[in-house]
């Protein structure tokens, strides 16, 4: 076995958590202990497709897919199990190692290398152009009268780019880059040998990875100029909706405060950091997307939006927490009072005065609800209802039925209107959420798809056996004369049998090595298939339990089969049938013994 594969498929799996990646192709909703979506592999209308967050793993108890969250890569990207791998570490950052790389998997990376050592070249060259130019001069001074400090210049790298057409061509083209390179980078535009700079003239911003290497540029005039910003495209290393600028140098208090503070624009976040407010990461002029709330629940529980407080940055604010809330993201709103943006408020009052409007920030659901009033005619009974219907969705986004229910009571005081209606509303707009159909009442797991009782026996004794594999000495021999109903699982009980005193997490890598489809997603349905008793008297009752089903099982099929061969016989005038007749009475008298008399 290659050791080093192994380590590397594991980090990968480490990295790569289920729920996160599954809810980047369909919305699962938390019901009880597992997450809960249309399946994506058959057409349904109510949720059987389910994913268990601890055990990392899904299974859908319409068509029976499932599998962790390599197989599930694998199904819905249509891809070789190698590939899925490939994709889930290239995701998390994490490098192939050498013996698996293909010729194309070499090229990209060697591709990613090469754009960020053209990207730090490019910021390297800004940098010397901000400090050593006239040009630079001038940039610098309107930094400074931004009231942004030498430090934080310094701290985010950023730069100036002169006003000439080829100047950042030239230069990095005499330290060995191609035009190829520089275009795949966005740093120059235009084909053949019509090149020209992409930034002329403008106060650069460096965009940075967590890591803190350079990816991308956004580019500022000092003027009125138009564009006021101009940013890198997407590269293969660079996706806005990926990217929150500053996080490399905010990780580290967002981590400590347990609070990330997110505002729109660059030099929002600029201006904050240089005031010590260095919790504060920019969403970049993109909405703030699925990805940037996970970057951040990665480091942090706590979100607040600090966007401006114009009727564009407020109707912003409310998508982001959304967003954020969706995320299960602890959420707050600051409003930035004067029409300000975070920028211009905190150069004006300071440190300490912004602080305090994070401290009387208000909850996301509030903020929501507050703006949507703030949008409606609410003096009027259709202005009213308006409001209600709008706000619903955010209600539903709330994280249990206590917090929703607290808003429903605010929301009630806020526009005089029965709290009990407001109730109604947001019921049945939450139970036909779920199900998608009116009349279905949701549960944990649909019941015209559960697994018959027997299936679901076996199921269940072997998570018992899986998560206690010393029991499994104990009924090996029964079990093994038993049998389970479906070559999967019997296949499975065989491996567990041949390990020697293995832990779950062998028995679970074990399986899910295996090749073969059916086993996998057989483990799966195993993993996902109910809840292990804490005492060992429940356990050995639950096992007999199961067990004395599938003994009944056995013996029925048995017996049907003597009771066959009996007739047989009989119609033949053969004399064996008196001998397969007397196994039939012995067969009835085990089962009724299953029972007890
Ligand atoms: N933006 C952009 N392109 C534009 C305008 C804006 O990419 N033409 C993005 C930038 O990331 C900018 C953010 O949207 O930082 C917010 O826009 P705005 O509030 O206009 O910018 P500020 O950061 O406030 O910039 P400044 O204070 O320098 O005007
Ligand atoms: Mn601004």
């Amino acid at each position: 076995m290659d050791q080093k594969y192994e380590d590397f498929k594991r980090l990968v799996k480490e990295n790569s958590d289920i729920v996160e990646i599954i809810s980047g192709y369909v919305t699962l909703q938390k019901k009880g202990r597992y997450y809960w979506a249309c399946c994506p592999f058959h057409g349904e209308k109510t949720p059987s497709f389910s994913v268990d967050k601890e055990r990392q793993f899904f299974y859908c108890y319409g068509c029976h897919t499932g599998g962790d969250v390599f197989t599930f890569v694998e199904k819905i990207e249509n891809s070789t199990f190698a590939e899925a791998i490939k994709t889930l570490a290239s995701r998390a950052n994490i490098p192939i190692p050498e013996s698996h790389r293909t010729a194309a998997d070499i090229q990209k990376e060697e591709k990613r290398k090469e754009m960020y050592s053209v990207n730090e070249l490019a910021s390297r060259y800004f940098s010397a152009c901000l400090h050593k130019t006239d040009f630079g001069k001038k940039v610098l001074s309107y930094l400074h009268n931004r009231g942004i400090t030498d430090e934080t210049i310094e701290q985010f790298s950023l730069g100036a780019a002169l006003p000439g057409f080829h100047s950042l061509q030239k230069n990095l083209q005499k330290k060995g880059v191609s035009s190829e390179h520089l275009s795949d980078a966005g740093l120059i535009r235009g084909t053949g040998g019509n090149f020209r700079d992409m930034f002329i003239g403008r106060v650069m911003i460096p965009i940075k990875d967590p890591k803190g290497r350079v990816i991308a540029f956004g580019g500022r005039v000092m003027d009125d100029g138009l564009p006021k910003y101009l940013n890198t495209g997407e590269t293969v290393v660079f996706q806005k909706r990926e990217t929150l600028f500053g996080l490399d140098v905010a990780i580290k208090a967002i981590r400590e405060a347990k609070e990330a503070i997110v505002v729109e624009g660059y030099m929002d976040a600029i201006s904050l950091h240089a005031a010590g407010i260095v919790r504060t990461v920019a969403s970049l002029g993109t909405a703030f997307s699925e990805q940037h709330a996970k970057l951040l629940h990665r480091i942090t529980e706590t979100v607040v939006f600090a966007y401006d407080s114009d009727d564009a940055g407020r109707r912003n604010a409310a998508r982001a927490v959304s967003i954020a809330k969706r995320e299960g993201l602890f959420v707050k709103v600051l409003n930035v009072p004067e029409g300000k943006d975070p920028d211009e408020y905190v150069r004006k009052f300071g440190r300490d005065a912004f602080e305090s409007l994070v401290k009387n920030a208000w909850n996301g659901t509030e903020f929501q609800i507050r703006y949507t009033i703030s949008k409606n005619n609410v003096s009027e009974l259709a202005g009213k209802v308006q409001c209600v219907s709008n706000i619903i969705p955010y209600l539903k986004e709330c994280r249990n039925e206590i917090e929703a229910a607290s808003y429903i009571k605010f929301l009630s005081q806020q526009l005089v209107i029965d709290e009990a209606l407001i109730m109604g509303e947001y019921r049945k707009a939450a139970a036909q959420a779920f199900s998608g159909r009116k009349e279905s009442v949701s549960s944990e797991m649909p019941v015209q798809s559960a697994p018959n009782a027997l299936v679901q026996a076996e199921r269940n004794l072997l998570l018992l056996l899986f998560t206690y594999p010393g029991m499994i000495i104990r009924y090996k021999e029964i079990l093994l004369q038993t049998g389970f109903l479906s070559s999967a699982r019997q296949n499975i009980f065989e491996q567990i049998c041949k390990m020697d005193n293995p832990s779950l997490d062998t028995i679970r890598d074990t399986l899910f090595a295996t090749g073969d489809e059916a086993i996998r997603s057989e483990t799966a349905g195993i993993f996902t298939s109910g809840e292990i008793a804490p005492d060992e008297e429940s356990r050995v009752q639950l096992a007999d339990d199961c067990i004395r089903r599938m003994r009944r099982n056995y013996l029925q099929q048995e017996y049907e089969s003597h009771r066959h061969l009996a007739e047989t016989y009989a119609c033949m005038n053969d004399a064996r049938y008196v001998e397969e007749l007397k196994i039939c009475n012995e067969l009835r008298g085990k089962i009724t013994d299953l029972y007890g008399n």
